[in-house]
């Protein structure tokens, strides 16, 4: 299988990539923006599996107006595409009365445009079958627990989980599948900046596994759904 990964350079994205290049099917490439990184996972993919097939490609998300090349790029590597995750994230954790403009659009950009656009640039590229995997957030659901100085990082999650109902109905002529996976605590640099000295349930590369799993069976069973993967009550 053909798969981009975004956010690939350390946390769930990190783990992720390391978990689809065990099969030697797969050709993944890893995006982000952190080169160093990207060549760190490259080396530890292919320590672990000499077979493996990752290919580093270094972007910021919030270069909207490069998207078109991007996708003539991704074409030149794997020239069509099976998964894509939408794995790339950004939390600014302040309170409502601070958050200012360029917060919320750093935020939205990431959370929401990105994954908008992305999806939209690749359209061409997407097999017959594939899967659109959003990484969203437990608080972006609706009727869960929120919490203080996450206003705008919920409701970009609330933005994602409605954008994948939408685009599971939009893309299903085209045999694309859309899902989104709600997640709970995982201990990253992420969780750190949500929640200061707290310890989260899950660690990276127990979650990539679920992820893993769910990028290449989850259409068997789910379409155009926000899945909670969360252990906290309710
Ligand atoms: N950890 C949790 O508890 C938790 C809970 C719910 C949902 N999530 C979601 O899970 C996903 C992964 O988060 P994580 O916990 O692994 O966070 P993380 O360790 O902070 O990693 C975030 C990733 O997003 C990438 N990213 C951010 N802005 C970018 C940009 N402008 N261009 C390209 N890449 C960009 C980062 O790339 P660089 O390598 O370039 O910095 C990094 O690889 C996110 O969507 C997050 O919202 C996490």
């Amino acid at each position: 299988m053909n798969i981009i990964i975004t956010g690939a350079g350390k946390g769930i994205g990190f783990e992720l990539v390391k978990v689809l290049a065990k099969h030697k099917q797969n050709h993944i490439v890893a995006i982000s923006r952190n080169g160093k990184s990207l060549k760190e996972l490259v080396a530890e993919c292919i320590k672990l599996y000499p077979e493996a097939k990752v290919t580093p490609y270094e972007f910021d998300l919030n270069q909207f107006e490069f998207y078109p090349f991007i996708a003539q790029r991704l074409e030149t590597i794997i020239h069509k595409c099976d998964v894509l995750v939408n794995n790339a994230g950004k939390l600014i954790n302040k309170p409502f009365g601070k958050t200012d403009l360029v917060n919320f659009d750093d935020t939205f950009n990431v959370n929401v445009k990105a994954p908008f656009f992305l999806t939209q640039a690749l359209l061409p590229m997407f097999n017959k079958g594939a899967h659109v995997v959003n990484i969203g957030s437990i608080g972006g659901v609706q009727g869960s627990r929120k919490f203080p100085g996450l206003a705008a990082y919920s409701a970009s999650k609330g933005a994602l989980a409605i954008l994948t109902e939408a685009l599971a109905e939009e893309l299903a002529e085209q045999e694309i599948t859309v899902n989104c996976l709600a997640l709970g605590a995982v201990q990253t640099e992420m969780f750190a900046k949500a929640f200061p000295g707290a310890k989260a349930l899950q660690n990276p590369a127990q979650i990539a596994h679920f992820i893993g799993d769910f990028c290449i069976n989850g259409p068997k069973y789910f379409n155009g759904k926000v899945v909670p993967v969360s252990m906290s009550v309710p």
